[in-house]
């Protein structure tokens, strides 16, 4: 089952530049992507590569031009009140609050737009502002103008979860806020995914989304490039591992020439340190692969591991391979 899919989906903007001439910028050129309900799916790309777009076409607040959406098993175009029903949003974390009012006002508020009785929009008020740190930040009574970005971006976030959607598309919920509240974001959504909810959540930080996403799709200039888990895209492009051995005893020489035959390696470093050799190299073989063959040599010959980590290659690498390179 899948929390949304999205098919072909194409928009063009049509831009007026002075009097008479019109520029269209095509923003979506076919875009495909399927999130599975109840996971965290991470939507990348370079600025202005047309998340944002994607985003406001599935919430509703912009029509496709062509292709399909479904948002919670619903046609973002011809059931659109099905999909609001289930949505929460945050798009712009600084926007849709009444400065002079505290947030849990500006929820409660918002609750009772969204049709529930003075009561229950209270009671959810409170729930959700638990749920994002506010109340406990004893932020949830002040006035909304007094609020620091990472207070505005848990309101925000707050305001998505008010009626307890079954989709949460988020648009870089995290942009600028600090390590805290970017981790305390971060923890939210991995615990909503776990309770059911579907993700969507865009962003830049590609540490940051490797740490909650499952799936990715790497969009650029209107056009999927490249999607799966951040590791199937990281094999897909055979990024190297970085292995680093500290190894002594008397074969150690021996262990070295045995690595060498047993790894696709691509450079290998080897710095005599008198009693041990200190091995740096950068391999091909699978992480599983590399390790195995380590302690296998270790166990047959007269070695002894002083040392040993394989640094994976990051998300952040396979994005720019993919992107990376193209501007
Ligand atoms: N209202 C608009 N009118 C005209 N062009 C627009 C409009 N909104 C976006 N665009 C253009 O559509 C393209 C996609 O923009 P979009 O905002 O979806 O990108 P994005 O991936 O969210 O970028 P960013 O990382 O900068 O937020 C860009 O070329 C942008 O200039
Ligand atoms: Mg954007």
């Amino acid at each position: 089952m899948y929390g949304i899919e999205v098919e072909n989906l194409r928009k063009q903007y049509v831009v007026r530049e002075g009097f008479r001439k019109r520029r269209i910028v095509e923003a979506l050129k076919g875009i495909s992507f399927r999130v599975a309900k109840g996971s965290v799916h991470a939507l990348l790309g370079p600025n202005g590569a047309g998340k944002t777009t994607t985003v406001r076409i599935l919430a509703t607040l912009l029509l496709p031009d062509g292709g399909s959406a479904r948002v919670a098993g619903f046609d973002v175009v011809k059931e659109a009140n099905e999909v609001r029903k289930r949505i929460g949003i945050v798009l712009d974390v600084s926007k849709g609050f009444y400065m002079s009012l505290s947030g849990f006002e500006n929820l409660v508020f918002y609750g009772l737009l969204r049709g529930l009785s003075l009561s229950e929009a209270r009671r959810r008020a409170k729930e959700v502002l638990e749920l994002v740190g506010l109340e406990q930040m004893g932020a949830s009574k002040r006035p909304y103008y007094t609020y620091s970005l990472g207070m505005r971006a848990r309101l925000a976030i707050a305001k998505a979860l008010l009626m307890d959607p079954e989709v949460l598309l988020l648009d870089e919920p995290t942009l600028g806020l600090d390590v805290e509240s970017a981790r305390m974001v971060r923890k939210l959504i991995v615990d909503l995914s776990r309770e059911g909810k579907t993700v969507l959540v865009t962003g830049h930080n590609m540490y940051e989304i490797e740490q909650i996403a499952s799936e990715v799709t790497i969009i650029d200039r209107g056009t999927v490039v490249a999607s799966g888990s951040p590791r199937e895209l990281k094999e897909k492009l055979g990024l190297l591992h970085r292995v680093s051995i500290r190894v002594g005893g008397s074969d150690r020489a021996r262990f070295v020439d045995l690595l060498r035959e047993g790894l696709a390696i691509e450079r290998i470093d080897v710095v005599d340190e008198g009693d041990a050799l200190n091995v740096s190299m950068y391999v091909r073989s699978r992480r599983e692969e590399v390790a195995q063959t380590v302690f296998d040599l270790a166990r047959k010959l007269d070695v002894k591991i002083l040392d040993f980590s394989i640094v994976e290659p990051s998300l952040e690498d396979a994005y720019i391979a993919i992107v990376g390179g193209k501007r």
